[in-house]
């Protein structure tokens, strides 16, 4: 521990983040258990004094990432002093072979441990290494410090891990069974930042709507009640929630699209397969029959509401026929956006040794027919936003002089021309033009700096 006094050193950390937006989180919150250390964060590994990469593990390619960066590390390390850190969900998995491979390695820390990064760097200034993959009793959530919030857009991460088990995944073994946390803390957290000047905030979690969280009386809460609770938040204009899994999408949640206009028209609700057969072998939990029931009470609730998916095509035994399957429910859904991913066996995992793997040119092929179509789609989405008008989150400035960034209701860029005092508030616009990657807007009223009803409009 450091004597209260001393003022700390001022060091710089460098913090590369990968994989999902719980890994985002975690990488500010690393940031924010830093800070009391006198570390910043810097942008290149070159003036650093720390180095963290925050990894993924989700497939293949995302995990060979880490050791070809660490290779790149390892001569700058060479050249002077710098601790090299190793945190996220690589870590949790392999975390010892990373500290077999890697003897320049100082730090391994899992994703439930980086509040005890304080004490493994005491650790490494002793000369020696440290790795902790431990689940502690304690929570991290309990021990972190308060989150430091730049800009109008957060993340709140609500709940973490996975007791789903889906056979392609390494998720419920990296990141430990399901964890909500209660109730009075999240709020705590969410009026900290929107007192920090967050309008939108998005709620986190493997599987966030398995949230099932405990009130100060003791009762227990899922996310439909918690986002009604958060909607009364004042200066809170805009709420979403990501990754929710189908089959915890419950009627109360669905409701809460219908009820809440503070809960924006979007939503991530991952299909992965349109066939049945496959969606079995996956362990979804859930039909095709069920998705398409859920998209359709949604959206007779709020019909402007845009969807996105993750698929996974090429997994092990998907026939033509399968694929066709899902190519179908895809036209059926018509989506905003995607991730499209092939199949990748990962080690652990029970289709990793299914017979009937797919072979890579198929996964290919498979692959570019769906990304082709959902890139159609999308296109379509975005031109027929020309000539709407809805409220956006300016978050910041653009790339042209005089011109702001900022967020449509569905998660499309915009760009608009208007003051830069204006970045943090919400303008309603109008769409004016298509381009590549965002939408050209111009102004529709005045914006509103301070309200926290900001009502989505189409
Ligand atoms: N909890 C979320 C997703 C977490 S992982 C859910 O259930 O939807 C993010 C995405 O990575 C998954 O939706 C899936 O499409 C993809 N993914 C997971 N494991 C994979 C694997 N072994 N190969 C390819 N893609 C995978
Ligand atoms: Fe992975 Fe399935 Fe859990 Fe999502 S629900 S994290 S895909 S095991
Ligand atoms: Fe990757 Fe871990 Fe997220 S495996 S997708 S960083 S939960």
């Amino acid at each position: 521990m450091l004597p209260t006094k001393m003022t700390p050193k001022a060091k710089k950390v460098f913090i590369r983040t990968y994989g999902c937006q719980m890994n985002v989180y975690d990488s500010n919150r690393m940031a924010d258990v830093l800070a009391p250390l006198g570390y910043s964060t810097t942008d290149t590994p070159d003036d650093a004094d720390m180095v963290i990469l925050n990894t993924c593990h989700i497939r293949e390619k995302a995990s060979e990432k880490v050791f070809s960066d660490l290779g790149r590390l390892r001569p700058l390390k060479r050249e002077r002093d710098m601790i090299i850190a190793v945190a996220g969900c690589v870590a949790q998995a392999e975390g010892a072979e990373i500290m077999a491979r890697a003897p320049f390695v100082d730090i391994v820390v899992g994703s439930q441990a980086y509040h005890r990064l304080p004490q493994m760097l005491e650790e490494v200034k002793n000369k020696r290494r440290a790795i902790d993959t431990d689940f502690p009793i304690e929570t991290k959530f309990d021990l972190l410090p308060a989150p430091r919030q730049e800009g109008p857009a957060a993340f709140l991460s609500i709940q973490e891990g996975c007791d789903k088990f889906c056979t392609f995944c390494v998720v419920p073994y990296t990141r430990g069974a399901e964890y909500s946390r209660p109730v009075d803390a999240i709020l705590k957290e969410a009026r900290d930042l929107v007192a920090q000047g967050a309008r939108e905030i998005t709620l986190l979690g493997q599987n966030v709507n398995a949230y099932h969280g405990v009130t100060a009386d003791g009762s227990v809460i899922g996310l439909g009640a918690l986002i009604r609770v958060l909607a009364e938040i004042d200066g809170l204009a805009r709420i979403r929630y990501m990754t929710s899994h189908p089959r915890d999408m419950d009627a109360h949640l669905m409701e809460a699209h219908r009820d809440v206009p503070q809960l924006m028209p979007f939503l991530h609700l991952p299909v992965q397969s349109g066939s049945d057969r496959i969606l079995k072998a996956m362990n979804r939990g859930h039909t095709r029959g069920d998705y398409l029931r859920i998209v359709e009470t949604l959206r007779g609730y709020r019909p402007d509401l845009a969807l996105s998916s993750d698929f996974i095509v090429g997994f092990p035994g998907e026939s033509d026929a399968d694929f066709a399957d899902t190519m179908a429910l895809a036209e059926q859904v018509g989506y905003a956006q995607c991730f499209t991913f092939k199949y990748s066996p990962r080690p652990g995992t029970p289709a990793s040794t299914m017979d009937d793997q797919v072979p890579e040119d198929v996964k290919t092929t498979r692959l570019l027919a769906l990304q082709d179509l959902i890139a159609r789609q999308q296109r379509a989405f975005n031109a027929a936003s020309v000539g709407c008008s809805f409220d956006v989150l300016l978050t910041g400035t653009g790339r042209n002089a005089g011109q702001l960034v900022g967020k449509s209701p569905y998660l499309q860029a915009v760009h608009v021309n208007a003051d830069p005092s204006l970045i943090g508030s919400i303008m309603p616009v109008t769409v004016v033009s298509l381009e590549t990657n965002s939408l050209g807007a111009v102004p529709a009223g005045t914006a509103q700096i301070d309200t926290g009803r900001a009502v989505a409009r189409r």
